[in-house]
């Protein structure tokens, strides 16, 4: 049979309500016929009408789209063998370019000067009474907030999702959402509509500093509520000062970092509401229909013990470090009753909770009980843990389930082989994820940062587009990387920026790796989902950052010098983290090496986008600037036959990956390199930039063997070492705990920076799906794809797909003992793969099933890719 499926708008299946003038279609094609192709799709929205054969981002071309209106989208195939199929969505618009009726409306009262903490939260109502007599068609709530914001009507939350209107650059970019309210409505003649603003990002207290009022001076509220009749006619109630509002909400205090203060005796009928006062922003951010992967509740937690600790308390362990929130319900309490739950990713050698490493963060629920039985679960904060501590109530009294917060976002990829301990660090690897795609790309869920490190998601987001279309997550955050970048063309080390986000001392200064998110991301995204429209939307901020990293690496030098990137250190992370040197200060003293491969690798990048866009003379003038940069390295760095002068892991690894050793030298490189790594027993020696490049620049070098040593060891710093050592997610520091389960990290200079999520390190997955499982795009979206499977390490199965544009790649193989290896691809309609035996025989297929055998021995994988 055909099929057409996974049919999308703005990349969601269903339920999208968009602002863009030219929303993007795709779709997939399924078939149970060898050698299918797609003829013909109709695609259809309201009047517009369009043939193609483009399955991917395919944009509305039509007459302009209307505010407020629901179009049917309808897609008909044919494919080569005349066989017909078709499917349905809709979308809705947002208000497009509609102004606002509604007014910004604040408590004007209410003077919120302190610093480092978060303002109280403020409470809005206003009761809203439909036209009698009239019957409604549709009700929509549009809204968004300075701080966050969580509607009720009637007492009923009007969504599922967390943290509206979602984290942005406020002063360029605020997203409102919108609420189909209509059964609220009909459901009674009079509706309580009622906001709780909190401080969140705009206003309360963040970044490590505990800066608060970034964005505006206290919380402001900003809804409209349309209703529609079928009789043509329109209400609209916006926000003015006929609400009320009051700072005496149940709420008694919400901040990201010290979780939620929660007095359920308070009576919000019996608090002193005053009429709301019209609120002047000094920021005028463009206002636009969400366009995020909203936050959300996803895996529930049972607790897998509970103790009591020395001092007391009792301690729920929920077998799993996430991101995320309890909720807990309480029976028999007395009026006035106080539990305390704290949060925290380790125990003490003695049982009880170790927040030390949470920094200033307090990570608390202090909950004051009314009555009798209740539950809670707070709104505006969230955590990283995997233990809490509970006090003040009875363990028979208290039951409690942790709650997976994170964006989104389609789990798209899965990977299993026949090593439970690579299958465990999979497992932490989509942990790392989950609990750092909580809206925006963050470093760690649990101390005083969670910002949008631009370094770790520069470097991760090739393993999390294999686990996650990240399609709307990546799309959000590169349009803030855009509007955040200076007029020197530096990107700042945050984005959104709120209160840190540029090297202290020179904010026009570029970062290498750091930076160059706004160049790796945007392509890596582009590959996984074959949207041309991020490559187009993020040009300029390319060539700009490219520039300005060659200014500031062209300041130092003369000759081959001008392209050693030798910026003061400081300035720079350089091999962050990296463990075989143990100051912070060690690793920026790398930063000439990790900086000069940096600006090679943005060039060439560059140039591979400027093709893809149809920009010839860029595209030479990149790769030629990136061509200089790898000669400079090599005559700078290295002895000219293949080895560095300054040996370390990182500084072999960039080059290697990067394919700036001249041929020539290339296998004298990768021999000195897998000498370095044998006489450091295969344990890992790489910060940020190394890491995810590490396995690659070992077995695409013809000593895969060097590779599968490296990733199955288990001694400390190793992935497996972690976990040895029973994480669940991927840790910051690679010797984060020694043997006996203590954290050995003294004074490093990072002030105590040590954190058990960190999705960094599993860089390595994109290592596990394209070269243990072997799948690789070779063009956008895996039109067309190689599989390749490297197998060695004792593996004797491995599976792995992921669900592209196209429908789902995989590649499963087997090897028994007599080294007979079997291997299974699917490849979906209008996608062509080359599957690369490890006898080196080489075959073109189309969409199906196919299975391959051959045979491998020992020396079937040492050749060198190109
Ligand atoms: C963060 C990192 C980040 C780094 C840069 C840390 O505090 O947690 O992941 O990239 O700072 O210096």
């Amino acid at each position: 049979m055909l099929g057409v499926e996974h049919l999308t708008v703005e990349n969601r299946e269903a339920g999208c309500v968009t602002d863009e003038h030219h929303p993007r279609i795709s779709f997939a094609v399924t078939s149970d016929l060898a050698e299918t192709s797609l003829q013909e799709a109709r695609v259809r929205i309201a009047d517009w009408e369009t043939t193609t054969t483009n399955q991917v981002a395919l944009a509305y071309a039509g007459a302009g789209l209307q505010a407020f209106t629901q179009y049917p989208v309808d897609v008909e195939i044919r494919d080569n063998y005349g066989r017909t199929a078709s499917t349905h969505t809709t979308f809705e618009t947002g208000r497009l370019d509609t102004p606002w009726q509604a007014q910004w409306i604040s408590d004007g009262s209410y003077r919120f000067t302190e610093k480092k903490v978060s303002p109280r939260p403020m409470v809005f109502y206003r009761v809203v009474r439909p036209t009698a007599g009239k019957t409604i068609a549709r009700a929509r709530l549009y809204a968004t907030a300075m701080g966050l914001y969580d509607f009720t009507i009637n007492g009923e939350r009007v969504s599922e999702y967390y943290f509206a209107p979602g984290f942005t650059s406020y002063k360029t970019n605020l997203q409102y959402q919108t609420y189909d309210v209509t059964d609220y409505l009909r459901q009674s003649n009079e509706a309580r509509l009622e906001a709780t603003v909190t401080g969140g990002w705009a206003v309360g207290s963040f970044v490590f500093t505990r800066k608060n009022r970034v964005s505006a001076q206290r919380q402001a509220l900003l809804a409209e509520l349309r209703i529609d009749y079928s009789d043509g006619s329109t209400d609209i109630i916006g926000t003015d000062s006929s609400w009320q509002v009051t700072i005496d909400s149940p709420v008694r205090s919400a901040d990201l970092y010290d979780g939620e203060v929660y007095d359920a005796r308070v009576q919000l009928d019996a608090a002193s509401w005053r009429a709301a006062s019209i609120e002047k922003l000094r920021i005028h951010p463009q206002i636009r229909a969400d366009y995020s992967a909203r936050v959300c509740e996803h895996e529930v937690f049972e607790p897998q013990f509970v103790k009591r600790s020395d001092n007391g308390e009792l301690i729920y362990d929920f077998g799993q470090n996430f991101a995320g929130i309890v909720r807990f319900s309480v029976r028999d309490a007395r009026e006035g009753q106080v539990i305390t739950v704290k949060h925290a990713e380790i125990l003490n050698p003695d049982g009880s909770l170790n927040t030390t490493f949470l920094r200033t963060a307090k990570a608390q629920i202090v909950y004051t009980c009314a009555a009798g039985e209740q539950s809670y679960a707070p709104c505006f904060t969230y955590m990283g843990f995997r233990y809490i501590s509970v006090s003040g109530i009875d363990v028979d009294a208290f039951d409690v389930q942790g709650i997976a917060l994170y964006s989104e976002m389609e789990e798209i990829g899965s990977f299993a082989c026949s090593n439970n301990a690579l299958n465990q660090l999979h497992s932490n690897i989509m942990w790392g994820s989950k609990s750092n795609l909580v809206d925006i790309p963050t470093d760690c869920p649990q101390r005083d940062e969670r910002m949008g490190w631009t370094g770790d998601i520069a470097v991760f987001a090739p393993t999390a587009c294999f686990n996650f279309d990240m399609s709307r997550f990546l799309d959000k955050w590169l349009r803030d990387v855009k509007a955040e970048q200076t007029r020197g063309g530096g990107i700042p080390n945050t984005v959104p920026v709120q209160g840190y986000g540029f090297p202290a001392t020179m904010p026009q200064m570029a970062i290498d790796w750091w930076g160059d998110a706004c160049v790796l991301v945007p392509w890596v995204l582009y590959q996984s989902r074959g949207d041309k429209e991020i490559l187009r939307s993020m040009y300029v901020t390319m060539k700009k950052y490219v520039k300005a990293c060659l200014f500031w690496a062209s300041l130092w030098g003369r000759g081959d010098k001008r392209y050693i990137w030798n910026t003061p250190s400081v300035l720079h992370f350089g091999d962050w983290v990296a463990p075989d040197v143990p100051q912070m200060s060690q690793w920026q003293a790398r930063s000439p090496w990790t900086a000069t491969a940096s600006l090679n690798n943005t060039a060439r990048t560059l140039a591979r986008v400027a093709e893809v866009l149809g920009n010839d003379e860029d595209a030479a003038q990149y790769h030629a600037l990136a061509n200089r940069v790898a000669q400079a390295y090599i005559n700078v760095f290295t002895d000219g036959q293949g080895k560095l002068i300054n040996e370390f892991q990182t500084a072999y690894v960039l080059p290697l990956y990067l394919g700036m050793f001249p041929e020539n030298q290339r296998l004298a490189a990768v021999s000195n390199f897998a000498r370095l790594v044998e006489s450091n027993d295969y344990k890992i020696g790489t910060g940020f930039p190394g890491t995810p490049y590490i396995l690659f620049a070992l077995a695409d070098n013809g000593r895969p063997d060097v590779a599968y040593s490296m990733l199955l060891n288990d001694a400390c710093p190793s992935w497996l070492y972690e976990v040895k050592q029973g994480a669940t997610t991927i840790w910051e520091r690679w010797d984060g705990l020694d043997e006996n389960g203590e954290c050995p990290i003294g004074d490093d200079g990072t002030d105590i920076m040590i954190s058990y999520n960190h999705y960094a390190s599993g860089a390595v997955g994109a290592f596990l799906y394209s070269r243990v499982a072997g799948l690789e795009a070779t063009s956008a979206a895996y039109k067309t794809f190689r599989v390749q499977p490297i197998v060695g390490g004792g593996l004797t199965w491995v599976k792995a797909s992921t669900r592209t544009p196209y429908g789902v790649v995989s590649s499963s193989w087997t090897l028994d003992s007599n080294g007979t290896f079997v291997l299974t691809v699917d490849v979906p309609v209008s996608t062509r793969a080359e599957v690369v035996l490890p006898d080196g025989s080489v075959h073109e297929v189309s969409n199906g099933t196919h299975t391959f055998t051959s045979t491998f021995t020992a020396n079937s994988n040492m050749e060198v890719r190109a």
